[in-house]
């Protein structure tokens, strides 16, 4: 990436997995504007460079992230907390459709804006030490970036108000009940399974990975007629990919598909 950051720590490996590791250790991982701006070069990076074909986001030390820098939001005045939010939702958005698939591997506090990053990501995996929550409302405010919304849609409403106005935090036995994880593994083994996951979507048809991501993202907030639409309007692109010749021909003849993404 050619880049060095403050808050964060950035790896590509040979398979194309960008390793994001939030690194303020000290402050749980605590999400300041600075965090905020490099998270954000990363994702633009991310989304033009064709050597990076997925994201697998961690922290370092004892906690995923403890949510958005208390420190900054005790600043916060009616008018930049607007502006707070704003900026938080943004970057967490472009994560959210950057066209690659991002994995969050939550090793331990997902709190606040850590538990709505994690939720910003495709895809969420845990350790069993992880716990989850919204506790915003124990400082006075409601989450900002996204919680209120991606939580709701993950894991339904009763659940997402029950963690946004109790402000308790979950085990991830019960995120994992709930859905708001797909799976856990123990803390030792938590980012071989995520690179394993990440390894098995990239040899995917890279065009349709895309496609799901999108297709699912806004299909989910359209009625079903429309949503039906889109997806068969993706469908027909998805046909006319090499990458469907590759993939259809590959099965018909008993050997491993090659995509291109093309
Ligand atoms: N923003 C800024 N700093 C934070 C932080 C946050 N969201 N979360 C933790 N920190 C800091 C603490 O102030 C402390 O700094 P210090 O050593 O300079 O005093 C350091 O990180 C370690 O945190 P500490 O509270 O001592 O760790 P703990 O293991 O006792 O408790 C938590 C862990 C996660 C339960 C606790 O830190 C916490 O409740 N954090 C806030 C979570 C939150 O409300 N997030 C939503 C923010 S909108």
């Amino acid at each position: 990436m050619g880049h060095s950051f403050k808050t964060i720590l950035v790896e590509l490996d040979k398979k194309g997995i960008l390793h994001i590791i939030l690194n303020r250790a000290d402050k749980l991982n605590a999400l300041n504007a600075l965090v905020l701006e490099e998270l954000q070069q990363v994702f633009t990076e991310a989304k033009k460079n064709s050597d990076i074909k997925a994201l697998l986001i961690t922290g370092s030390g004892k906690a995923f992230c403890a949510g958005a820098d208390i420190k900054e939001l005790a600043e916060a005045n009616g008018h930049l907390g607007l502006d707070f939010a704003k900026r938080g939702q943004q970057v967490f958005r472009e994560l959210e459709t950057l066209g690659k698939p991002s994995l969050a591997a939550v090793n331990g506090y997902a709190f606040g804006g850590g538990c709505e990053l994690a939720m910003s990501a495709t895809m969420r995996i845990a350790s069993e030490k992880a716990q989850f929550g919204q506790p915003e409302v124990k400082l006075g405010v409601i989450p900002g970036y996204g919680g209120t919304q991606r939580l709701a849609r993950l894991v339904g409403k009763g659940r997402a108000l029950d963690l946004c106005i109790t402000g308790r935090s979950i085990t991830a036995e019960l995120a994992l009940q709930w859905g708001l994880v797909t799976e856990l593994t123990n803390a030792d083994h938590l980012l071989m399974r995520a690179e394993e996951i990440l390894s098995g979507i990239i040899a995917m048809a890279p065009l349709a990975v895309k496609a799901v991501i999108e297709v699912i993202d806004v299909g989910f907030d359209l009625p079903l007629p429309e949503a039906l639409q889109l997806e068969a309007l993706h469908f027909g692109n998805t046909c006319s990919t090499e990458d469907k010749r590759e993939g259809t021909e590959a099965f018909l003849e008993k050997r491993a598909a090659n995509f291109k993404g093309e």
